[in-house]
This record gives structure tokens, sequence and C-alpha cells, in this order.
């Protein structure tokens, strides 16, 4: 039996990489309502890439799984957040946009690599011990697992450059780990790596706990701002946002409430931490939650009504996921299988 060619990228897109650009890789759970955390930290600047460099945004619904979604809400929430990632300025024609669970390459590749992270790495990581405390009933081997498939996302596609916020470093470093370790066993098959941390806005917090991170699975409602949120919603959030019992709007060390507005202030303005101590120079904090909920709530307008219309043409969102996982399955298989054969798989 003869071997079949390699497959050709998909004729239906207009997606093609340029051999010439570096390869980004991000992705978002549909594990919740997003909040200004995963804007800030990662959606953001994902559209800062589009122009130079080749990039996939994927919809992790997989990864999701591994806290007990309601079916329908799952489904619901990954047209959302595909929809989310387009009305951020994410152009489905310059980016390949793409649902987790269309392209089988991420379990495949993912169980090739759970082979090769060890318990006690799994063990170490922030992000399970935290999700296992939080889910004591349900305490599952993909939440155990989860990292390798995240390495997997990662290195089927060769990426030099993930944009995540801070608390996805612990993850990134040991998808590095992971990385090195294959390519040592069996010569150069991936990619290593790196995290593209943004300075401002790596880690917005709880506007309830401001010592805590802004977490889309945080049962209490006013503790986050949702992008969906409407502008009297998100205005009176901030307003009630916990601060300390101090007046002036200037960062200190010891002031979470006040840095964690200000930080938001920044990443919706762009104004620095020293022009934003000027503006409310003499002002107490009652204006400053004002004016951060109104930038806020400014910022979000737009994206929010380009949302609904997107949210609008089902068939549109089903069409970009279609030809996005297609481009992805053609670049994915091409890592999947140099690995299949490098451990030892007999090809088909
Ligand atoms: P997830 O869905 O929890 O969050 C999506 C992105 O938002 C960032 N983020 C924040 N940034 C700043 N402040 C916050 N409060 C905040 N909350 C969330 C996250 O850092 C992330 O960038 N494991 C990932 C999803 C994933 C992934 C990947 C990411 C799966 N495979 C491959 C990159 C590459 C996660 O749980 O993100």
């Amino acid at each position: 039996m003869r071997r079949k060619a390699e497959a050709g990228p998909p004729a239906n897109g207009t997606m093609e990489f340029s051999k010439d650009k570096k390869i980004i890789f991000s992705g978002v759970q549909p594990s919740g309502n997003l909040t200004i955390g995963n804007y800030l930290g990662a959606i953001k600047n994902f559209g800062l890439f589009q122009e130079t460099y080749n990039c996939l945004y994927c919809v992790v619904d997989m990864h999701a799984i591994t806290v007990r979604q309601d079916p329908a809400e799952l489904r619901r929430r990954t047209y959302e957040t595909l929809a989310l990632y387009m009305a951020s300025g994410l152009d489905p024609e310059k980016n390949v946009l793409f649902v987790q669970s269309h392209v089988p390459a991420h379990a495949q590749l993912g169980w090739v690599l759970d082979c090769f992270t060890m318990f006690g790495e799994l063990s170490r990581m922030t992000q399970f011990k935290d999700k296992s405390a939080k889910n004591a009933q349900n305490i599952n081997a993909g939440l155990f697992t989860y990292p390798s498939l995240m390495a997997a996302d990662i290195l089927l596609y060769q990426v030099d450059l993930v944009p995540v916020g801070i608390d996805q470093m612990q993850h990134i470093e040991l998808t590095r780990d992971i990385a090195n370790r294959f390519n040592q066993i069996y010569s150069d098959t991936f990619k290593v790596p790196e995290a593209y941390i943004p300075k401002t806005g790596m880690k917005i917090n709880s506007l309830a706990d401001p010592t805590k991170k802004m977490s889309k699975s945080d049962e209490n409602q006013n503790a986050c701002v949702y992008l969906l949120d409407d502008r009297d919603t998100i205005i009176r959030k901030f307003k009630r946002a916990v601060t300390d019992s101090d007046t002036v709007v200037k960062s200190a060390p010891e002031k979470d409430g006040i840095n964690n507005l200000m930080t938001i202030y920044s990443c919706f303005t762009g104004k620095t931490f020293e022009e934003i101590e000027r503006e409310f120079d003499g002002r107490g904090y009652g204006d400053f939650k004002l004016a951060v909920g109104e930038a806020c709530a400014d910022a979000l307008s737009p994206l929010q009504t380009e949302f609904h219309r997107l949210m609008n043409d089902k068939a549109y969102l089903e069409t970009v996921m279609k030809n996005g996982s297609d481009y992805a399955s053609y670049l994915a298989n091409k890592t999947l299988s140099k690995v299949y054969r490098k451990v030892g798989f007999i090809a088909k």
C-alpha cells in the first residue's frame, strides 16, 4: 500500500500563513462569562499581533469540562467567546479562530504529552491546587492533566509567543519543560514558546477582594465586571469597589484596591500612573471610581454592539469556526504526524 501524500492547506479558507512571520497562539476557556480581567490580561492584546504575526486563537472548550458545565451553557459560551474575539477586533481573515474540540489533534497530542509530564510537576501547579480546593467533589484526572493538554494546544503549532495573563505563567513554563524534554529524547520536534505578559493588566484583581485575581468563576457577581455588563451595572460595580480608608488617589504597595483601579483606568485610557495621580489630585475616591466606571463602560460599548450583531448571525460564526478549524487541523496534523513517527507509532 502507498502512503498518502501529506494533505495541503484546505481549499475553503482565505487564510494562508506567511513563512516569514512568527507564530502566536492563545486560548480562553468558555467556562463562565468573560471579565475585564480576561480582556485586559489577554484578549485586548491579541489584536496587537494580527498584522505582524501568524495568529491562532482558540476557544478551549475541552479545558472547560475539567469543571462540570451545563451543556447548553457551554455551547452558548463557546459561540459567545468566539464572537467576543471578533468584537474585540480580531479579523477572521487575518487570524485563525477556532474551537478546540473541532481539532482532534489537541486531544491526540495531549495524550502523548501526558506520557512526558511528571506527576510531581502536575502536583505543583497552583491552578490545580486552587481548582481542586474549589471543586472538592470533582477532583478529576482531566483537572490534574490540564497543563499537558494546554502544552499540546501550544506545541502543535510551533508557536513563538503566547499572550496570557500572569496566572498562566506556570503553565507556560511547564510547556517549555515538556518541549525541551521531548526534544532532548527525540531530537528537535517542538519550538520552545515564550509567554507574552502585558506590563499593565497582567493581573486584574477582584473588586470585592483586591488581593485576589478577578475570576470568571467567582460566585460574587460584584467582584467581577463582565464584558457584557451594561453601563449602569459597570458604574455601580466600580462605585462599590473595595478600597482603603485613605482618600488620596495615589499608588502605594499596601493600597491593593486603588492600585487595581488605577491599573484598570490606565488600561482603558492609556494614561500612566503619574498622569492619573495628577488628574485626580485634590479629588476623592468617589470621583475616581466614577471615572474608572465611565472609562470602562465607554471602551466596552462598541465591543458590545459588535458582539450582539455577531451573535445574531450564528451561521457566520459557524463558517468562521469551520474555516478556522480546517486550517488549524492542517497545521496541527503536520506536528502530530512527526510526533507519532518519533515515538514509534506506525503511519496509517
Ligand atoms: P482562562 O480562560 O482562565 O483565561 C483566559 C485568559 O485571560 C487571562 N486572565 C487574566 N488576566 C489578567 N487578570 C485576570 N484577572 C485574568 N483572568 C484571566 C488568563 O491569563 C488567560 O490568558 N489555561 C488557560 C486557557 C488555555 C490557554 C491554552 C492559554 C488553554 N490552552 C494555550 C494560552 C495557550 C486559561 O485557563 O485561561
